[in-house]
Formats: C-alpha cells, structure tokens, sequence
C-alpha cells in the first residue's frame, strides 16, 4: 500500500457523505473507449460537431443515428470492470456515497451501484427530438424511428454539445456536492463543464478531493490526494483498505 492510497482509505472511511465523480477512463478497462485518448479516442477518430450536437441531427438524421446505434451494440457488449465493481461495493457501506456519472453506457447500473446519477443521459434511451420526451422502448433498428405522438424523429438520450444538463440531475448532484466530505473524481479529464467544475465546488466547501487517474488533469493541481493509475487496478485496492 502506497502512503496516499493508505491516506485516501482513511479519509474514505471515516466519511460521511461521499460524492464520485466518474468519466470515461472507468470504462476504458471495459472495452468502452475514452473520448479523449490521442489514438483511440472516439473525438481522435470522428468529429464531435458532426456527430453530438442537435445542428447534426437537423443536417444529417441518419448519420448520427447509426453512429450511436453502433455504439450502442458496442457497449451493449462491455461488462462493468473490477473499477464498476469496487464503486458499487463503495456505495453499499453505511455512509452516503453518491455516485455522479458522465458515462452513458449504464455500467455502473449493471455492476450494482444504485442510485447513479446520469449527468450526460444514457445511450439505450430514445428521446423525442422535437418534445424532449424521454421514449420507455429504445428502438436499436437500421431506420430511425419516430415519436409515436409527434412523428417526429427519435435521438439517442444523450447530452449532446451545447445542450444544458437534464436539470434533475443537475440538481440531485448539486445539492450532493453541497454536502460531501470527501469528492473524489475517477476517470475523467475534468474538462467538460459542468462538471469540470465540481472539485473546486467541492473543496471550496471544505470537502477533501482525491482523484484516480493515469494522467495529470486540469484538476490534478488542486486535488488532496492524487492516485496515479487506472481505476481498475487502484479502486479494488483502496476499497479492500476500507
Ligand atoms: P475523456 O476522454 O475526456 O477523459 C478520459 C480520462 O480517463 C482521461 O483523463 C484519461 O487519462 C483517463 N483514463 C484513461 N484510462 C483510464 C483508466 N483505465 N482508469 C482511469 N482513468 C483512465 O472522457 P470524459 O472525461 O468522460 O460528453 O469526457 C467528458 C465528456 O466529454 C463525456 O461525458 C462526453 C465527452 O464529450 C458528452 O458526450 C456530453
């Protein structure tokens, strides 16, 4: 045990309100690649502003639609990785723990975290284009399909660029931040907003911050504890401290 993984699990354990932010990066052992990764990232290989925003969808229905449809046979097949796992076993330990996701691919859901905030959406969720309604069947076929009371196409549910935060989870996060003691952010570059933002919201209310993650983050600098590493290998290790 490393002096900080030890100095992280003593902090966790004596917590009494946790809130875990996660990006991609905790998926990456999965199999789900990372937006930002220089070679496989998926914005390395396709262009984000043709494929995840609503001026996409309006220029080129089709195209978006199988883009996400491909990615959603793709993670339909991940299963969670012993990160997914250690965070469920992290949230089933008597104190709040809050699990705040950027991912879309359910996984944390699939390892048995409860209670996930899906601060982006999720992938395997159609969404009424025109009325923003959320559909209950997600329709995984070649043709896009339609609102059944609009006739108006069906989008992935997913925040896309330029759109604002589903705000119930906006706001079931907020207030979890609001009253953390320790935040600890797993797998993300930290530079998407709004949650780029919570480690500062965080410790700015007297929150301790730890962060997992290979690669040094906009947020590296400001962060108590830095566990340099991939999630899958440290998460597992600093929950069996607890
Ligand atoms: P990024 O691709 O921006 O960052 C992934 C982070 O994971 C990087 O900091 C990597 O160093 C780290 N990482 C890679 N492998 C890891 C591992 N095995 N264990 C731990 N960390 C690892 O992905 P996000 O931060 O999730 O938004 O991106 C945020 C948002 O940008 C996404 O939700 C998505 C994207 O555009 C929307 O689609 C709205």
């Amino acid at each position: 045990m490393t002096q900080d993984l030890g100095a992280a699990a003593d902090i966790l354990r004596r917590a009494q309100r946790v809130v875990v932010l996660t990006g991609s990066g905790v998926s990456a052992e999965s199999g789900v690649p990372t937006f930002r990764n220089a070679q496989e990232g998926l914005w390395a290989q396709y262009d984000p502003l043709q494929l995840a925003t609503a001026e996409a969808f309006l220029d080129d229905p089709n195209l978006v639609w199988q883009w996400y449809r491909w990615r959603r046979e793709l993670v339909a097949k991940a299963e969670p990785n012993p990160g997914h796992h250690a965070i469920a076993q992290l949230s089933k330990r008597s104190q709040s723990v809050t699990v705040v996701t950027q991912n879309v691919d359910g996984l944390h859901q699939k390892a048995g975290t409860d209670n996930v905030i899906e601060f982006h959406g999720n992938l395997f969720v159609d969404q009424c284009f025109a009325e923003g309604t959320i559909e209950k069947e997600t329709k995984s076929h070649d043709v896009i399909p339609t609102c059944q009371r609009c006739g108006s196409y069906l989008r992935p549910g997913v925040v896309w660029f330029g759109e604002s935060i589903p705000t119930v989870a906006l706001d079931a996060a907020t207030a979890a931040l609001s009253e953390c003691d320790v935040f600890l952010s797993v797998g993300t570059s930290s530079v998407v907003w709004p949650a780029a933002g919570f480690a500062d919201i965080a410790a700015n209310q007297g929150a301790t911050t730890i962060e997992i993650n290979p690669e040094d983050t906009p947020i590296s600098g400001i962060t108590d504890i830095r566990l340099q590493g991939k999630s899958g290998a440290i998460l597992p290790e600093l929950i069996d401290c607890l």
